[in-house]
């Protein structure tokens, strides 16, 4: 029976096995800053290469990029930044905390009274979410520079050169993943929302007459993605931004929303960024971003329909939504119902006992099977233990070598969703977990 997964059975599992920690632990802490553990960066990894292969290798017309963290300063004037990328904020004159005051009560809002500690708020104002930094020794205005607030700004700036290089016609896409920061407020929802974190972006370049048709078309595609990743579609849901919501560069946006144990709040947007982003810094470059179309001799700047998540959210979305918990022979069990190509083990070999041959018989396998999946080799403990470690993790595939394997080499292949056993020859075990990992299904939405 599914379990409510909380945020707080989630950051411990993740500090316990390793999936996450807190940046900085052994000082105190650093807040809004987390750190990846063997197990979180093999997720994090798998799901960026799933993301990648989604989002370009299955489409002839979207290519990559890997554009640096710093940019020119004028990027940030010519996209809007450094004008409104702001929060308004109040400060609380005796505790000294700080506030989004879009996300404290109206009421406090009204009185200016803090909703912590009663004392006076400041008035809000607006601060902006960019790092600033100095690139070279000297710390004046002329070297400063911007750590990233989003990767799309890199596309943009490249679309000239990699249109040139590329030779592709429009419409087409430009994919990147990357590092971008913003000086939040943070709330306390473990690595919903960072300072530093990572977002896998894609721009679609189109002809302006096609906005409506690839905007619904990037809407349909980005939310079968997520069944693909194993997501339960229940648990996601479309929200349309009203006008007061659209940032500055949009004609239209979608969040595709997660329903997270505090609440339904944003996982991904879609966005139509109409012509704005080109046009500014063609404005701002003195540099020609049009595009000829060779065949109707027509030259207009592009439309861009961008689809924007957070890696890092994605993160913790999949283990939120792989969270169950449920009783076996009295006994709890908690397993991750991660979908196999995501799982950061793919197959744990175990031998029933070390002695008698059995403990050099499994390693071969494993060794064998490391050629192809994530294996992991465990002969400590007893066998069920080993079973609900890995249950833990979320290995979907768990082959036990027992003394029958010595008579007749087969071996027995444990499904972690059902539990169920069944015994195959150690020459099809490679076929059986391929099988197994295409031909996943998540059970109950
Ligand atoms: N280029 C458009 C853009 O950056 P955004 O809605 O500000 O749009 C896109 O961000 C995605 O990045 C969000 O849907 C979310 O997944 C992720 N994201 C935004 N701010 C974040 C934060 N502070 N921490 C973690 N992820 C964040």
């Amino acid at each position: 029976m599914e379990a409510d997964v909380t945020m707080d059975k989630l950051v411990s599992l993740c500090k316990r096995r390793g999936f996450v920690f807190q940046s900085s632990e052994i000082y105190g802490g650093l807040s809004s800053a987390w750190d990846y553990g063997p197990l979180g960066i093999e997720l994090k990894n798998r799901i960026q290469s799933f993301w990648w292969r989604e989002m370009t290798q299955l489409h002839d017309n979207i290519v990559g990029l890997d554009a640096s963290i710093l940019m020119h300063p004028r990027v940030w004037e010519a996209s809007g930044h450094v004008e409104n990328f702001t929060d308004p904020l109040v400060d609380c004159k005796r505790c000294k905390l700080r506030f989004r005051a879009d996300q404290i009560p109206e009421e406090n809002l009204e009185k200016l009274e803090c909703p912590k500690c009663g004392g006076q708020l400041t008035e809000p104002r607006n601060f902006n979410l960019m790092f600033k930094t100095h690139i070279g020794p000297v710390e004046d205005d002329g070297s400063a520079v911007f750590l990233r607030p989003e990767t799309a700004q890199g596309i943009y700036v490249n679309f000239r050169n990699v249109l040139q290089s590329s030779r592709q016609k429009i419409p087409f896409g430009i994919a990147q993943v990357g590092k971008v920061f913003r000086n939040e407020i943070t709330t306390k929802n473990f690595t919903f929302r960072t300072c530093e974190f990572e977002q896998m972006e894609m721009q679609y370049f189109i002809h302006p007459s096609e906005d409506l048709k690839w905007f619904d078309f990037w809407k349909q595609t980005r939310i079968d993605y997520y069944e693909k990743l194993g997501i339960r579609s229940g648990k996601l849901r479309f929200h349309r931004h009203s006008a007061d919501e659209l940032a500055h560069y949009c004609r239209d946006a979608y969040d595709i929303q997660y329903e997270y144990p505090f609440g339904w709040q944003e996982l991904e947007g879609i966005h139509n960024r109409t012509d704005y982003d080109l046009k500014r810094h063609s404005d701002y470059s003195g540099k020609d971003l049009s595009y000829l179309d060779e065949v109707s001799r027509e030259r207009y700047i592009p439309y861009i329909i961008e689809t924007s998540v957070g890696l890092t959210r994605t993160v913790l979305i999949v283990l939120l939504d792989a969270y169950d918990e449920e009783q076996v022979e009295g006994e709890k069990r908690v397993v991750l119902r991660l979908h196999p190509r995501l799982a950061p083990v793919t197959v744990g070999v175990f031998p029933l006992v070390k002695k008698d041959g059995l403990a050099d018989m499994a390693r071969e396998i494993a060794q064998s099977l490391k050629e192809e999946f994530t294996t992991f080799y465990d002969q400590g403990g007893a066998i069920g233990r080993r079973y609900r470690r890995q249950d833990e993790i979320g290995t979907p595939f768990c082959v036990t070598v027992d003394y029958q394997t010595k008579e007749d080499n087969t071996v027995t292949v444990r499904f972690r969703d059902s539990m169920e056993q069944t015994r195959i020859r150690v020459d099809e075990l490679a076929a059986c977990i391929d099988s197994g990992v295409k031909a996943y299904e998540r059970v109950g939405q």
